[in-house]
């Protein structure tokens, strides 16, 4: 693998010159490195002069051939060696070019006369099914064209095809840049500095596009700088996996205790062939999220006993001595022991001294049955409370109910239900999450019954449902505090005990 600095680089947007340049001043002032200037046969060559002459960033010019619809091959060409040999004359960093033209662009007088720029061979693979070694073979011809540098996209439709690429940055000689399109592809940016990548694509103005982090993302949060070969990857495999604040949460706080690891979204559609591909030790943890909780039981070489009686897994860390898969549950207690606190707050020190949970004996009523509502309900068992769940599939409340002796009730009696008073209630539904947050769960009038409301919603922080709650007097404990304590045992989990819990709360509190 080689060794280069690795440059963040940005494509510019606009037609004309006038938005191009200001778009490389927003690029610039986002932290970018390099820009690059696609252009196709429509681009005047006096507005490619005048964007080369008055550059703010090292640039790369490139031209493409496929976006030069109508007209014909020779004509298209012409003008491709015409702007790719005008950025040669005018020191222009890069130029790259299609790799169908290399050989004859480059066999041109123009490279012999100005060594300034330094060229880029590109090629994007249609074909999914390329082999690692069909490949490297590719590889190797790009190379024969004498390019300084070799570009290679291919498109991902599952977060598997990547692999090939982290293999191929892996054992290239020459400076290469490979990265697959799409949003299953976000991990080939993120990571290939690691692997030896030259260059990382990031978007402008927070733009999302798919498959490319943000400038901003690549500067503030991930700091790709401080990534080497050495860099431990951690991730939270879920589908959707674009709401996830893990990223924010865990790489400042890996920087913090002056950890060697980076934390990336990866939008996994099959878990167990994900497992299978990434079986590296490099690969050496995860948080898991909707919906791979309960496959991710079976996927594990060892599970902790309490995830394993939840029957959902919420984190996996591979064992550094022999590169077992070890599932855990941290959602759990962070639900539990955060209800217990605010229990614990409101009745003052003399109880919050005891050793028995003060969940102990109380009717604790549970809506949902997910994985959410699964932890909630083993939690709650072990802590002796008695268990009532509602779920709208009633049968996964009734298998549940049956695991922690409880009792299932069908759902539209959630409002009417008040057996006794001073009930805890725990919503585990994703009933009142963004964009829904007028939703509620249970109405306001039966609220009156319970001690304590706990919403394991996280987003918004404050639901409809705790604000009503806490209008009818209870205590009303938010998702946040769940999402916190899973997030620094997770952590503990990752880095073998070393998280700053308060470094961690304070990132949550100031920036969720
Ligand atoms: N704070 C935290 O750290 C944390 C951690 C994990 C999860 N959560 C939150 O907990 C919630 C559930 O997550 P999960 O992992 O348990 O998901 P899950 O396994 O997919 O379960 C979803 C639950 O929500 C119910 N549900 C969904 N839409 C509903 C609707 N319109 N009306 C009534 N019930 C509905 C489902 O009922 P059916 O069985 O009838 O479909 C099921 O009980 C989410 O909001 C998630 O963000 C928070």
């Amino acid at each position: 693998m080689a060794e280069y600095d690795l440059l963040i680089c940005t494509r510019l947007m606009g037609e004309t010159p006038e938005e191009m340049l200001a778009s490389m001043e927003k690029a610039k002032e986002e932290g970018a490195d390099i820009a690059e200037l696609k252009l196709h046969s429509m681009h005047s060559i006096n507005d490619v002069e005048k964007v080369i002459k008055h550059r703010l960033l090292p640039l790369i010019i490139s031209f493409s051939l496929t976006l030069s619809g109508g007209m014909c091959e020779a004509d298209e060409r012409k003008k491709c060696f015409e702007v790719l040999g005008l950025a040669v004359e005018l020191g222009a960093e890069f130029v790259d070019v299609e790799l169908e033209v290399a050989a004859e662009f480059m066999s041109g007088v123009q490279l012999e006369k100005h060594c300034n720029s330094k060229t880029i061979v590109s090629y994007h693979v249609k074909d999914r099914s390329s082999s690692k070694e069909k490949l490297g073979d590719l590889v190797a011809h790009m190379q024969s064209t004498r390019a300084d540098i070799i570009k290679l996209v291919i498109d991902s439709f599952v977060i598997t095809d990547v692999a090939k690429l982290f293999h191929l940055l892996s054992q290239c000689q020459v400076p290469l840049i490979a990265f697959a399109a799409g949003d299953r592809g976000l991990i080939s940016q993120l990571l290939c500095r690691k692997f030896g990548g030259f260059l990382v694509y990031g978007s402008i103005g927070g733009n999302s596009i798919p498959g490319l982090p943000t400038l901003c993302s690549l500067r503030g949060v991930y700091k790709l700088e401080y990534m080497n070969a050495f860099t431990q990857i951690y991730g939270v495999i879920s589908n959707p996996v674009g709401h996830s604040k893990g990223p924010i949460l865990h790489n400042p706080a890996f920087r913090h205790i002056g950890y060697n690891g980076i934390y990336v979204p990866m939008c996994v559609d099959d878990i167990k062939k994900f497992f299978e591909v990434y079986s590296s030790p490099d690969f050496a943890g995860f948080s898991v999220g909707i919906p791979h909780k309960e496959a991710a039981l079976g996927c594990c070489d060892e599970v902790d006993p309490l995830a394993k009686s939840i029957g959902a897994v919420n984190t996996i860390v591979r064992r550094p001595s022999d590169g077992k898969l070890i599932g855990y549950n941290t959602d759990c207690e962070a639900a539990i022991t955060a209800i217990e606190d605010a229990m614990r707050a409101r009745t003052g020190p003399n109880e919050g001294e005891s050793h028995t949970s003060p969940l102990a004996g109380k009717l604790f009523v549970l809506v949902g049955a997910g994985g959410a509502g699964r932890a909630l309900a083993f939690g709650a068992k072990s802590r002796g409370a008695r268990i009532v769940i509602f779920n709208g599939n009633h049968e996964r409340a009734k298998s549940l109910a049956s695991a922690v002796s409880g009792e299932a009730r069908p759902y539209k009696e959630i409002n009417s239900f008040c057996p006794e008073k001073r009930m805890i209630l725990a919503n585990a539904t994703s009933v009142g999450m963004q964009p829904n947050s007028d939703k509620t769960p249970v109405s306001k009038e039966v609220l009156g019954a319970y001690d304590l409301v706990f919403d394991s919603v996280y987003t918004p922080r404050n639901t409809r449902l705790l604000r009503e709650a806490e209008e009818a007097g209870a205590i009303a404990v938010s998702g946040v505090e769940m999402f916190i304590r899973q997030a620094i045992a997770q952590f503990n989990l990752f880095t073998g005990g070393l998280a700053d819990a308060e470094f961690m709360r304070n990132i949550v509190l100031n920036q969720f």
